[in-house]
């Protein structure tokens, strides 16, 4: 098929110039029309819609700058090349600036006219099959962007479902510490916050916190479930429950930060706790908080075999244990607070 031709608009006020100019570009292939002046060049391109229009700056009743004005209006994507005198090459640079792609200087050689319509074409060429290109990547990158978001909740999904699943296994290992893990995370979190515990970290508490006690699906349940005291050695048994859920959580890579407040949710405040002998700063803020969420939610809970403490004894045992078991700063936010009084 025989590619469409090109349609240039010509416009000179000499009549002459307009018409050799025709009649090389009609032999280079192009069609053409012609005009005489700015207003006549303003009303066919709007008509005609040329791929290029050359002007001639000046001329009778309306000049080429102020059609090429007029023209770019209307039209953003046609090729204007305007001709000037030798004189006139003030005006046309100041053309560029408006919108022009080109100017030739007059008396005009038909081969430079040619190469300057063919390279002005090429340019706009270029532009255009760069701006789709952008267009497109623009596109994919949305694309790529949706579905990075998609993927990321249900990752978020999978997670929670997946910290929901453990800690129901926790709670089918000892059935009577039900809803213990969730109000332990409720108190953890709100104490976070009055700590100013960063938003980001947050997170990790709650999972933390509603994970804490993961690894005792490792100790056997007679121990777990025995009313009354232990004897050392069942306790010693007890004792190894922070470091199996350590185990259990710590090569998830998104239990990663709440595997060390499973390890770390029983050690003291003046390093009497357990597995590792942790002292003060060196338990992370998270695992303080845990401690006393997790401290105040078992003895006012009941158990089978007890009743769980009225809420002001507990809080009594906070205080007096505050400095030694627990973090006095923490301690005094979570009673001060009244933190207890919230759960979910
Ligand atoms: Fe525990």
């Amino acid at each position: 098929m025989e590619a469409k031709k090109l349609m240039a608009l010509i416009v000179d006020d000499e009549i002459e110039i307009c018409a050799a100019m025709e009649r090389y570009l009609k032999r280079e292939g192009f069609e053409t029309a012609t005009a005489n002046n700015g207003r006549e060049a303003v009303s066919l391109a709007r008509q005609i819609g040329p791929d290029v229009i050359i002007l001639d700056v000046k001329m009778p009743t309306m000049s080429g700058d102020q059609a090429l004005e007029e023209i770019r209006k209307f039209d953003a994507e046609s090729v204007i090349i305007m001709v000037t005198a030798v004189e006139d090459i003030e005006i046309s640079l100041l053309t560029l600036k408006g919108g022009a792609d080109d100017f030739l200087r007059k008396p005009i050689v038909l081969g430079e006219l040619l190469h300057s319509i063919q390279s002005t074409l090429e340019k706009r060429r270029l532009v255009s099959e760069n701006r789709a290109y952008q267009k497109t990547l623009e596109f994919k990158v949305a694309e790529q962007t949706a579905r990075l978001a998609r993927l990321l909740g249900e990752l978020k999904t999978t997670n929670r479902e997946i910290i929901l699943a453990f800690s129901e296994a926790i709670e089918a290992k000892d059935p009577y510490t039900k809803g213990h893990c969730r109000r332990v995370a409720s108190y953890s979190v709100r104490l976070g916050e009055a700590a100013g515990v960063q938003k980001e970290w947050l997170e990790a508490l709650e999972t933390g916190a509603m994970l804490h006690d993961i690894g005792k699906i490792g100790v056997i349940e007679t121990i777990l479930n025995k009313p009354g005291k232990l004897t050392q050695e069942e306790f010693e048994s007890v004792k190894t429950h922070p470091v199996i859920g350590f185990n259990i959580t710590s090569n998830i890579n998104t239990l990663r930060e709440a595997s060390r407040i499973v390890r770390n949710h029983h050690e003291h405040y003046d390093g009497s706790g357990y597995p590792d002998k942790l002292a003060s700063a060196q338990i992370d803020i998270l695992s303080r908080i845990v401690l006393i969420a997790d401290a105040y939610d078992a003895m006012t809970s009941d158990r089978p075999y007890r009743k769980g403490m009225p809420r002001e004894k507990a809080i009594a045992i906070l205080r007096e244990c505050s400095g030694t078991q627990f973090d006095p700063g923490l301690v005094k936010l979570f009673i001060e607070g009244k933190l207890y009084l919230i759960t979910e």
